[in-house]
């Protein structure tokens, strides 16, 4: 183990083990290190090294530059600590998890196709530990270099179960080996959970849900909580799901299944992409950024907005917050870089 010092008026310091990253082990200590996506894609978690030496996991990293080494910055999800360091940055208990993240194993015990390129997979844990919905983890995949994150589509109840509902990626490296190579039995290594984009159950507002795509796990996680929350009891709860095509449109099963559904729980669907296939298609049509604007128009301001998805999906639908002058205290989101 080796310790990192916070410098700041109040002089902060914790342990991390030389095959953790700075991130990781400032958060399973219970401290609010800035981050997000947790693989180097968005820059949120950069700190500035003043003393000591770092291993910089991912070279390639998109959030990670030249300028930043002359600087000596570095990524706090990608940094190993070679020995004992002095970093600068500014620690927001807003990050402080409330479940702190472990690192154990998991066996998958069933998978379940969703759609043609969507699987829901089924996983037990070694030792358990909760997740707050909404919530992902990072995955280790046999060969596949650097966790990737999942989020995670069920509740916890005694936190042993953690099901993910994952998107196949065409030549995507961990993708591919979880969908051709992992069976059932199979056992993995997991680190979580990470996120701030989970349900808020103290908000007083009704609950809008976009999910694009790959976006679909965590927008269900979250609906399946706030159906059963006693504090949202009422709460109306939209959700609204985004696909190029018929074939992709998914999550309308999943939310059949809770108390409310079609009185306080709505179902929406958009399709971007109609094509010959898709003549039939009855639903809206147009991208979820757009299409939530048509259902609800300058009411989405009233609302506690969640969303996940691709980069795009998840910019556009930043941008039109931003135009609708929704506080950012209602937007909670996470980009699937
Ligand atoms: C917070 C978060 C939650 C997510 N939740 C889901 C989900 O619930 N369902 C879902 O289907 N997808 C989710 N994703 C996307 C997922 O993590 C993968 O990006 C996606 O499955 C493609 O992975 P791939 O390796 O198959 O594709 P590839 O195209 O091979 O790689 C895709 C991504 O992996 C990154 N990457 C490459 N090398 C490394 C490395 N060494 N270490 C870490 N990352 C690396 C790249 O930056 C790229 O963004 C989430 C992403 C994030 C950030
Ligand atoms: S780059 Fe480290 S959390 Fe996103």
């Amino acid at each position: 183990m080796v310790q990192i010092t916070i410098e700041g008026k109040k002089e902060q310091s914790f342990e991390c083990s030389p095959d953790d990253t700075i991130l990781r082990a400032a958060l399973r200590a219970g401290m609010g290190f800035p981050y997000a996506c947790n693989v180097g894609s968005c820059g949120n978690c950069r700190f500035q090294l003043l003393e000591g030496e770092v291993e910089h996991a991912r070279k390639d990293a998109p959030a990670w530059g030249e300028r930043d080494l002359k600087r000596n910055r570095y990524l706090g999800c990608q940094a190993h600590p070679k020995d004992d360091c002095r970093i600068k940055l500014r620690f927001d208990e807003s990050y402080a998890p409330e479940f702190a993240p472990a690192r154990t194993e998991m066996t998958l015990k069933e998978k379940s196709a969703i759609t043609h390129d969507i699987t829901e997979f089924f996983f037990e844990l070694k030792d358990s530990n909760p997740f707050l919905p909404g919530q992902y983890a990072l995955l280790g995949l046999p060969g596949v270099e650097g966790g990737r994150a999942y989020s995670m589509s069920n509740i916890t109840n005694d936190g042993s179960q953690w099901h993910f509902q994952i998107k196949r990626v065409p030549q995507g490296i961990a993708t591919t080996c979880l969908f051709d190579q992992v069976k059932i039995g199979d056992t993995l290594e997991l680190d979580g959970p990470y996120g701030t984009a989970f349900l808020r159950e103290d908000a007083p507002r009704d609950i809008l849900c976009l999910a694009g795509g790959s976006g679909l796990s965590p927008m269900i996680s979250i609906t399946r909580a706030a159906a059963i929350s006693e504090k949202l009891k009422g709460r109306q709860i939209d959700f609204v799901f985004g696909g190029r095509a018929t074939r992709d449109v998914c999550g309308r099963e999943f939310l059949a299944e809770l108390p409310g559904f079609g009185e306080r729980i709505h179902f929406h669907a958009a399709i971007s992409n109609p094509g010959p296939e898709d003549t039939d298609w009855e639903g809206y049509t147009g991208f979820i950024h757009d299409v939530a604007y048509e259902i609800f128009g300058d009411s989405i301001r009233d609302k506690e907005i969640y969303f996940a998805g691709p980069p795009p999906m998840a910019q556009a639908v930043q941008k039109l917050l931003f135009e609708l002058k929704v506080p950012p205290e209602q937007i909670h989101f996470d980009e699937f870089y």
